[in-house]
């Protein structure tokens, strides 16, 4: 059963989407389980660049079947605007199914979310204001749409009504916003249903099949482990489960399906949205960083915060979501600066601690605690081998190792397909 699990280590916008084009070229189906148009996932290949929200990163590839699972929540406006780019740039994406049981983002969940971020004032989470809280809050409560309601047009009339009456009352009773008109959607929204009807399926059941049969499969992470609803800088996380465990609960298969865990990584670390970021640099190293590394989302377009490489954090991502390997991207960003920081524990109260602490007070009053490195210059974009790398890049890679207790089996030195060296 060759299954692999691909989840970000970080805070998302590790260069999944990049991971997993390039493992789909010897996979036979890949799976998102998890998040929804929140993330943003670029893929450059055939000089092309893409940023996918919903559809695997598979999908370039004609063959592969690509899965959009139980777990995830749909905005169908969202995906119907991503297939559409699709279809204009001339890739076929009638290999996708989506699962029956995949919650569907509605207007007032997009509603819901920029009010609440707003009441929150100065303790806004900074979410990309999808509507994924709210449509997360409403399958917990037990009173989502999910997938196969949506495309029954008598169900999805009457649940989007029921559902639509009591958002309004929160929208204006306790938010002071704007009611919603059902008139306003209904008609769109059918609309949307009957495009996206024929992608139905009982994905778990597919899945199942094609694991059975010895297919290769990949499970596209969204997100990162910080991010993680249990794990993460709570609040300051999305309301799924990024890590690897979440995989089983989205996609509906067992962990014994599972044959390996591959964490994606950047070479420092970044950060987009609010919260505790130890590492973080305010200086012109940050912005050489965010500037050359082009942090910008690929969802929302802000600039991300950037920082030194953080051990702490990877490590624990090692631990939480088992990973037996990591594939570390942006090396080639590092590049030219002279002296590189990793961040090998935090000082608490005069002790160093190396588990990532669970609460943020602790957090917030945790230094750093640095090793400083020789950093290396030159252009890595070019460079094709792991052997062809300066000697202090060797050096930094092998230190994450053992920082981390983790193999690096995959360098990127570029945002293309083939800026990835395997060692
Ligand atoms: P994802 O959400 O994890 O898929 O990552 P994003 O696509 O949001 O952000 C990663 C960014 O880094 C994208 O712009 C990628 O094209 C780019 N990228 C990925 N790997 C590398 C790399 O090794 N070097 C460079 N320079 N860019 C990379
Ligand atoms: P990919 O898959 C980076 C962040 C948001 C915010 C928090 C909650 O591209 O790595 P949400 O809209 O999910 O309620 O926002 O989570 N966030 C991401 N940050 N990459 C992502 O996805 C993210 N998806 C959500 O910025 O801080
Ligand atoms: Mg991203």
């Amino acid at each position: 059963m060759p299954t692999k699990v691909v989840i970000g280590a970080q805070w998302g916008d590790e260069g999944k989407g990049k991971i997993i084009d390039i493992l789909a070229a010897n996979a036979d189906v890949v799976v998102r389980s998890s998040g929804g148009n929140n993330a943003g996932h670029t893929v450059e290949a055939n000089g092309e660049q893409y940023k996918l929200h919903l559809v695997p990163s598979g999908i370039l590839y004609p063959d592969k079947l690509c899965i959009i699972g139980n777990g995830v929540v749909v905005d169908p406006k969202a995906l119907l605007e991503e297939l559409d780019m699709f279809a204009s740039r001339g890739i076929d994406t009638k290999n996708m199914i989506i699962d029956a049981r995949a919650h569907m983002i509605m207007p007032y969940h997009i509603e819901l979310d920029a009010l609440s971020e707003s009441s929150r004032g100065k303790s806004d989470i900074g979410t990309t204001k999808r509507g994924i809280g709210p449509c997360y809050m409403d399958k917990a409560e037990r009173s989502g749409i999910r997938m196969h309601e949506f495309v029954d047009e008598t169900v999805f009339r009457r649940r989007f009504r029921e559902n639509m009456e009591i958002k309004n009352a929160v929208i204006t009773k306790i938010y002071g916003g704007q009611e919603l008109k059902y008139e306003d959607y209904i008609d769109e929204y059918v609309s949307y249903a009957q495009r996206l009807a024929p992608y139905m399926a009982d994905a778990t059941a597919v899945l199942y099949k094609e694991i059975k049969k010895g297919k290769e499969v990949l499970f596209e992470g969204a997100q990162g482990t910080l991010l993680d609803l249990d794990l993460g800088t709570y609040p300051y996380v999305t309301s799924s489960h990024p890590i690897s465990g979440g995989v089983c609960v989205g996609t509906g298969i067992g962990p014994t399906m599972i044959d390996e865990c591959i964490g994606v990584v950047k070479a420092y670390t970044t950060r987009v949205g609010k919260g505790p970021f130890p590492t973080e640099l305010f200086d012109e190293t940050g912005e050489y960083i965010r500037n050359k590394g082009f942090e910008f989302g690929a969802t929302t377009g802000r600039a991300r915060r950037t920082g030194w490489f953080d051990a702490v954090i990877v490590d624990y991502a090692v631990r939480t979501s088992s990973l037996n390997s990591i594939a570390l991207n942006k090396v080639d960003t590092l590049s030219d600066i002279p002296k590189l920081k990793i961040c090998v524990g935090y000082e608490i109260n005069g002790k160093v601690i190396t588990d990532f602490p669970y609460s943020l007070d602790t957090l917030a009053s945790c230094t750093p605690v640095y090793e400083e490195m020789e950093g290396w210059s030159g252009d890595l974009t070019s460079v094709t081998s792991y052997d062809g790398l300066p000697v202090n890049a060797k050096r930094y890679i092998s230190r994450i190792e053992e920082l981390c207790h983790v193999r690096v089996s995959m360098v990127g030195v570029g945002p293309n397909r083939s800026q990835n060296l395997i060692r």
